[in-house]
């Protein structure tokens, strides 16, 4: 199976932490070069992907999404790979009736307006061969109680990986996603013992997913092991949809 990454360039945004992180990480090993981009300024060093080019970056605004990927063209000449994961949880759960509608603009504009964008600039510049992988969610497949903004962004980020995947078909790029159930990263916040145990519970394997564990599928989607996989979504849930 070709997992070799050697002499891509690879751009995670969201890769201060979590899945971002772990993804940068594991791209790296597999020989990519590396552009961390993120609106909390990566430490590279400290996220043990050494020299690799690190972006402030806020998903949501344009101008700096287009900064970004001219950076990322400027240090490496090309962009291959994009992993699309920057992205906000929910901290507080409400029914759709008393959604305020600052929380619904918030989540959409980050979670899903900033996969757009982030699209929109890397697509420009990517040539065939180039593979993108989006990082929506379980709830992007079915609804979950009290999050309806969480929930409408991941099912919108998939029409738009499946839209892009058939708009860029023809010129050899790929476009899927992961769809990772409940893993272990600060976007949880800290669960307590209960909300810790009641989502292990809630996927048959019996726990909590890690962030290498999404990492392992979005570089396969990404690597060209994957050459014949476009407009898909790759399910990294521990059996929580299987119910
Ligand atoms: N943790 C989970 O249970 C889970 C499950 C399914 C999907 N996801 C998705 O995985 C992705 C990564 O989440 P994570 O769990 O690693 O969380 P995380 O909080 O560890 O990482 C998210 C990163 O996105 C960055 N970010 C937030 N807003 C941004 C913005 N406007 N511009 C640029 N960067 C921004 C944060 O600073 C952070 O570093 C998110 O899209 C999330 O929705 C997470």
């Amino acid at each position: 199976m070709d997992l070799d990454l050697s002499g891509k360039v690879a751009l995670v945004t969201g890769g201060s932490s979590g899945i971002g992180a772990a993804s940068a990480r594991m791209l790296k090993h597999l020989g990519a070069r590396v552009a961390l981009a993120d609106i909390r300024e990566p430490d590279a060093a400290a996220l043990g992907v050494g020299d690799s080019l690190t972006v402030t970056v806020d998903v949501t605004q344009p101008a700096q999404v287009d900064n970004m990927v001219d950076q990322v063209i400027d240090r490496y000449g090309a962009l291959d790979i994009a992993v699309n994961c920057a992205g906000v949880g929910m901290p507080v759960k409400a029914p759709v009736g008393e959604t305020e509608i600052a929380e619904w603009r918030r989540l959409l504009s980050v979670n899903l307006d900033g996969s757009f964008l982030c699209m929109k600039s890397e697509l420009a510049v990517m040539q065939a061969g180039a593979s993108i992988v989006n990082v929506a969610s379980v709830t992007a497949l079915v609804g979950v109680e009290g999050a309806s903004p969480y929930s409408s962004a991941k099912h919108g980020l998939i029409g738009l990986t499946k839209t892009a995947a058939l708009d860029y078909a023809s010129a050899g790029i790929r476009v899927n996603a992961v769809a990772p159930g409940f893993i272990d990263t600060p976007l949880l916040r800290d669960p307590d013992e209960q909300t810790r145990r009641r989502l292990s519970e809630a996927h048959p394997l019996g726990r909590l997913g890690t962030a290498d564990e999404v990492a392992s599928a979005i570089c396969f989607l990404a690597a060209p092991a994957a050459s014949f996989i476009t407009g898909s979504v790759l399910v990294v849930d521990g059996g929580y949809v299987a119910r």
